[in-house]
């Protein structure tokens, strides 16, 4: 078992305010970091630091805990460039394109589809991402739906069935449902550790309350949990199932009302926004700061898809909240971080602190302050001893 003293580190961020400055954040200069294991044994001020086999040194970088993306959908092929051009003519977005990748994916090998996750993932872990999860819901069947869970599986443990994601039919509403929560379900529960459904009402493409509520259920009496997509183009129901379901996160949430609010407020379920799907389909961005002024645990993740947000970046998800959604740097890093640990209900990621995981992000940059004030620059990378 080798250990590794991590030394001249200018700024480090552990997300334990027991262990340093600077309020929930618990910053620590002039710092040190042993790794053991893979887990943190120590951190604390670089005088102090215990003797190790081996030393690292940054030459004066922040580092932070890497970040967890609480929400993608990686396991796609095709793109939908045509789609997002005509967005940005003014084209509205509703959730149909889906359908044409979920033809693209299903036309796709496994080697062909392995490839592509793989090479999103390292994507993600050359910009600090250390933790992702990954939905399926380009299946559409209970064959594709699992093999894509399969595959994902290969690269997280927090793998999220989302066979909820495409109405095809409203006619056929109540069939597909059963399909849904009967062999689609059956089929990816060996490789789901989560639940996940698109409740929409306000397009034809997805999942009103009713649904929602029924393909939830069946998830969380086999023994997953439970996760939302909602609120995301109209006010509608998806915040209120969330928190009456005790799910571990509603994500979107770009359209709220106050009562949506105070019942997020009071409850364990996490608020994830994703404001690149604002940025990619130009539409409004979420009140950030109303949540976090009533005191909601509020994540940051990438929603990666080739739909509404194509990105893998954190930083530019943590740019855009600082920029647009009037988050302090110091809360979109933590939401980036702890927020996604959280959301994910994960207390070994997310912290850098004694029994952690070593999952680390290196910044070029004396300060997690420059993630937002040097956006579109690649700061951050996962650090790989
Ligand atoms: O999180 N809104 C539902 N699902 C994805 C988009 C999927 C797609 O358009 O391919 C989302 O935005
Ligand atoms: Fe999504």
């Amino acid at each position: 078992m080798t250990s590794t003293v991590v030394t001249g580190i200018g700024e480090l961020v552990t997300n334990d305010p027991g262990l340093g400055s600077d309020g929930p954040l618990g910053v620590i200069r002039s710092a040190a970091l042993v790794i053991e294991d893979g887990l943190v044994a120590w951190v604390g001020e670089a005088q102090h630091a215990p003797i190790a086999d081996r030393e690292h040194h940054l030459a004066g970088r922040c580092v932070v805990p890497g970040f967890v993306d609480s929400h993608s959908h990686l396991v796609f092929a095709g793109d939908r460039g045509a789609e997002f051009s005509a967005r940005m003519a003014g084209a509205r977005y509703d959730g149909g394109g889906i359908a044409q990748t979920i033809a693209a994916t299903r036309a796709a090998t496994d080697d062909e589809l392995r490839l592509r996750i793989e090479a999103r993932v390292a994507e993600m872990a050359a910009q600090g991402t250390t933790t992702v999860e990954i939905k399926s819901g380009y299946g559409g069947t209970a064959a594709e739906e699992s093999r894509a869970l399969r595959l994902a599986g290969e690269f997280t443990s927090e793998t999220t069935f989302l066979g909820a994601h495409l109405l095809p039919d409203p006619e056929q509403a109540d069939a597909f449902i059963a399909e849904i929560t009967g062999p689609m379900l059956a089929a990816s529960l060996p490789y789901s550790r989560w639940i996940d459904v698109f409740c929409e009402p306000s397009t034809r493409y997805a999942f009103d309350y009713d649904q929602a509520k029924h393909v939830l259920q069946a998830g969380a009496a086999a023994g997953l949990g439970l996760r939302v997509h909602g609120n995301q183009l109209a006010h509608g129901p998806g915040v209120r199932l969330a928190v009456e379901l005790a799910a571990a996160s509603v994500d979107h949430c770009t359209y709220l009302d106050g009562e949506d609010i105070d019942a997020l407020a009071s409850s364990a379920t996490v608020a994830t926004l994703l404001p690149g799907v604002e940025f990619s389909t130009r539409s409004p961005y979420p009140d950030a700061r109303r949540l976090l002024d009533a005191g909601v645990q509020v994540a940051l993740a990438t929603d990666c898809n080739p739909g509404t947000c194509y990105s893998t970046s954190m930083p530019f998800m943590i740019a855009l909240a600082v920029r647009e959604l009037q988050m302090t740097p110091a809360e979109a890093l933590w939401a980036a971080t702890a927020g996604g640990a959280a959301a994910l209900r994960r207390s070994d990621v997310g912290v850098l602190r004694p029994g952690a995981r070593a999952d680390v992000a290196v910044l070029d940059a004396p300060s997690y302050v420059h993630l937002a004030y040097r956006p579109g620059v690649p700061l951050a990378r996962a650090l790989r001893l």
